[in-house]
């Protein structure tokens, strides 16, 4: 009797155990079915944000229940203006929209930025989201990509309350119009990353910027504006391959030291492109990487106009 008492037992500890899921498996179920519920609320396609999704659950849940259960109060907030939080910028904040005195800036849908994309510290990562404009960013931004997304048009106010910013990248978007004074008045701005897009005329450029990516564009002709770089005293990089470009935009300021307008439509240069034929002592010694292939342009006509760069630039030279 007392054996079947233990056999009975026995199965009953088993069956308990294995009808029992592990704890852990339990809360990950649950996380991953509000975040996903979250999304799908939002018209959010996963897919493309597994990583975040994984990475962001620990912070993101807080919010995740409240949009659920009253949404009203969110729209409220993205309206209170003046108080900003830098713990937002990092998406690390444990308050929701609902906290007072938080500004989440939030993209379509309500979804704070740092939610639908991902930020670390102030670097906010929004590369290839299906983006069709600029979202709204958190005020101490310096560095955001926003590569292989659908923007089409960058305009005035996308990126001038960032008085922090230092860096940015839309390459890989469509990217046909910008606003003149979309850039022109960021006062930290280094990088402006822009290739592969559909631009047909450069914006006024901020005089900090030391690295301009514009290649793979349709600047042509008249793309560029009469001495667009004469004042950028800190450019040094300078990539503009790939536009139907049939002149090289001078003056071009000492701090350069590449230039590359490889595959262009440059037919002709001057002897004082680079150079500076009334003073023959003057010597251009930071430019070393000039790229000139793919131009029809023959190097061997201006021999002289070489001559204060430390190397020759690449091109053809027959
Ligand atoms: C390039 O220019 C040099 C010097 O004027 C000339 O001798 C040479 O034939 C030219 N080459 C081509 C391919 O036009």
């Amino acid at each position: 009797m007392k054996t079947l008492a233990n056999i009975f037992l026995g199965l009953f500890i088993i069956e308990a155990v294995l009808s029992a899921p592990p704890t852990d498996s339990v809360n990950y179920d649950t996380a991953a079915y509000e975040v996903d519920l979250l999304y799908n609320l939002y018209d959010y396609d996963e897919n493309t944000n597994v990583d975040q999704g994984e990475i962001e659950i620990g912070t993101v849940l807080p919010v995740v229940n409240r949009p659920i259960l009253s949404p009203e109060p969110v729209q409220e907030e993205t309206e209170e203006e003046g108080e900003s939080t830098p713990k937002l910028i990092d998406g690390s904040s444990p308050q929701g929209p609902l906290s007072p005195g938080v500004q989440t800036p939030e993209a379509s849908g309500g979804i704070p930025t740092c939610i639908l994309c991902g930020c670390i510290r102030t670097t906010v990562y929004c590369d290839d989201h299906n983006l069709d404009a600029v979202p709204p960013l958190p005020k101490d931004t310096t560095h955001v990509y926003l590569r292989f997304n659908r923007i089409t048009k960058i305009n005035k106010n996308d990126f001038s309350y960032l008085n922090k910013l230092q860096k940015i990248d839309l390459t890989s978007n469509i990217i046909s119009d910008i606003d003149e004074d979309a850039f022109r008045t960021l006062p930290q701005l280094n990088e402006l990353i822009l290739p592969d897009n559909r631009i047909r005329q450069l914006p006024e450029l901020p005089s900090s910027l030391n690295y301009l990516d514009a290649s793979k564009n349709r600047l042509g002709r008249k793309g560029i504006k009469q001495e667009a770089f004469k004042d950028l005293k800190d450019l040094r990089l300078l990539y503009l391959s790939d536009n139907s470009l049939d002149h090289i935009p001078i003056p071009l300021p000492e701090s350069l030291q590449a230039l590359h307008l490889q595959d262009n439509n440059i037919q002709e240069m001057h002897e004082d492109t680079f150079c500076n034929m009334k003073d023959y002592s003057y010597a251009r010694r930071s430019l070393e990487d000039i790229r000139l292939d793919g131009n029809p342009i023959n190097l061997s006509k201006t021999p002289q106009a070489f001559m204060c760069l430390p190397r020759i630039p690449v091109g053809r030279l027959v």
